[in-house]
């Protein structure tokens, strides 16, 4: 087979690239692992940032998620009965939308399907073949049949476990890694949340978020230990120790109900560079990981996208290879700045093992900086609610 851009990787980086470049009639084939059941099972973000959905528009698949989407205008964060709210449209001038990766990953398959885009699942074995030369190609098995994509360029979608990294040599890669002492056990349940904006929580027994779906779906994130398994937290002890991380009030209102998924996610902060080795180019979780503190690992994925979309379509349209050319600089510099972000928010708000009463102090005063001053609530707002591209 032949194809301009062949995509490694169907979850939302892959699909979203492969849409946008449909619209400017540029031919790709999407290379998935998993079944498409298997993708859409994973429960992951849910707060999209003002790009995200103007990407989502530009790709013609954003009719689901402008109708049944919901606008945040600012969040809450606190500490212990200590509550307070940044003002994203009054500090940065623009919201965040609520709307599940799920259902992003849903409508960007609908609308692959309906246009007759390629999408290959349960492909096993990719190899990237020759990605610093003029002809890549990339072979696959489907079946245990062996087949072959002839390609212009490829895109290395396919998250943090993927083989797009490394193909890319190991001395020509340079990878940052943090690795943090704990993890986030998440649940969801049909439930109506807490509350109408989300909750930051951070408390002397480790931070809480209450975050949501819908109006009857709730989902909640507690730190906890690497150590611990989703079958180690009954649902009654998870409802437990949120309310021991929330102010009193919003624990007094929490209403309960039984889990209908429940996961622990390790929190990792990393990059590598470059993005960019030949004909060859990572997006998203392929290149970076964020703790999910401040939600910004989809939303990084799809600035990549942005980048490689307009570089591509800048190729293809103009004869031009300067956005190309320039992707993995222009990539990374957003990147850095929202692994700051996402670092910064994430060390503020949990409980460290080696934490000293002193580095509690250090928080402590933080927020409390945070709450009184409005410099760094703007500082805030303009990074919850994402950087220009
Ligand atoms: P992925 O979503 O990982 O998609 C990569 C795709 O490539 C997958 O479908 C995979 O099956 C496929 N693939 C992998 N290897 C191969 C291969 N060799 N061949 C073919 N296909 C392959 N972000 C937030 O903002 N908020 C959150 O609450 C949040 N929670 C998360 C919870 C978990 C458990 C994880 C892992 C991530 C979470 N994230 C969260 C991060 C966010 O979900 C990711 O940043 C986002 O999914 C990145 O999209 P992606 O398309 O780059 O990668
Ligand atoms: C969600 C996850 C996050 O990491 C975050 O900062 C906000 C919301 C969520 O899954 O709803």
């Amino acid at each position: 087979m032949k194809t301009q851009v062949a995509i490694i990787g169907g979850g939302p980086s892959g699909l979203l690239l492969s849409q946008l470049l449909h619209t400017r009639g540029i031919d790709s084939i999407v290379l998935e692992r998993q079944t498409k059941d298997y993708v859409l099972s994973r429960i992951r973000a849910g707060v999209l940032e003002r790009g995200f959905v103007g990407l989502m528009r530009e790709a013609g698949v954003a009719e689901r998620l402008d109708a049944e989407s919901y606008v945040h205008d600012g969040t809450l964060v606190s500490f212990g009965d200590t509550m307070f709210r940044v003002d994203f449209t009054k500090h940065a001038g623009h919201h965040v939308t609520v709307y599940g990766q799920t259902e992003v990953t849903r409508d960007l398959y609908a609308a692959r399907e309906a246009a007759n885009g390629k999408i290959e699942f349960n492909v096993e074995d990719v190899v990237i073949n020759g990605a610093d030369t003029d002809a890549p190609f990339v072979t696959y098995n489907v079946a245990g049949e062996e087949r072959r994509i002839d390609c212009d360029y490829i895109a290395g979608c396919d998250g943090f476990h993927g083989v797009s990294r490394p193909t890319i040599p190991a001395d020509v890669r340079k990878e940052y890694e943090k690795v943090y002492p704990f993890g986030w056990l998440g649940i969801l349940s049909e439930t109506p949340p807490v509350n109408h904006e989300l909750i930051y929580s951070g408390s002397e027994r480790g931070f809480a978020l209450c975050s949501m779906r819908n109006e009857n779906l709730s989902r909640y994130y507690i730190q906890c230990s690497l150590d611990d398994k989703p079958e180690d937290w009954s649902d009654e002890a998870f409802w437990e120790e949120l309310k021991r991380r929330i102010p009193s009030e919003q624990a007094d209102k929490l209403v309960t109900g039984p889990t209908i998924e429940k996961s622990i996610a390790p929190l990792r902060s990393f990059v590598t560079e470059p993005m960019r080795w030949g004909r060859l180019f990572l997006c998203g979780d392929a290149a970076h990981i964020v703790p999910p503190t401040g939600a910004k690992g989809l939303n990084t994925a799809a600035s990549d996208i942005h980048y490689l979309y307009n570089g591509l379509r800048q190729f293809y349209e103009d004869g031009s290879p300067e956005g190309l050319d320039s992707y993995s600089e222009k990539a990374l510099a957003r990147v850095w700045k929202t692994e700051r972000f996402s670092w910064w928010f994430s060390s503020l708000m949990h409980s460290f093992p080696d934490q000293t009463e002193f580095d509690l102090k250090m928080q402590i005063a933080e927020i409390e900086f945070l709450r009184t001053n409005e410099a760094a609530q703007k500082a805030m707002a303009e990074n919850y609610v994402g950087l220009p591209y």
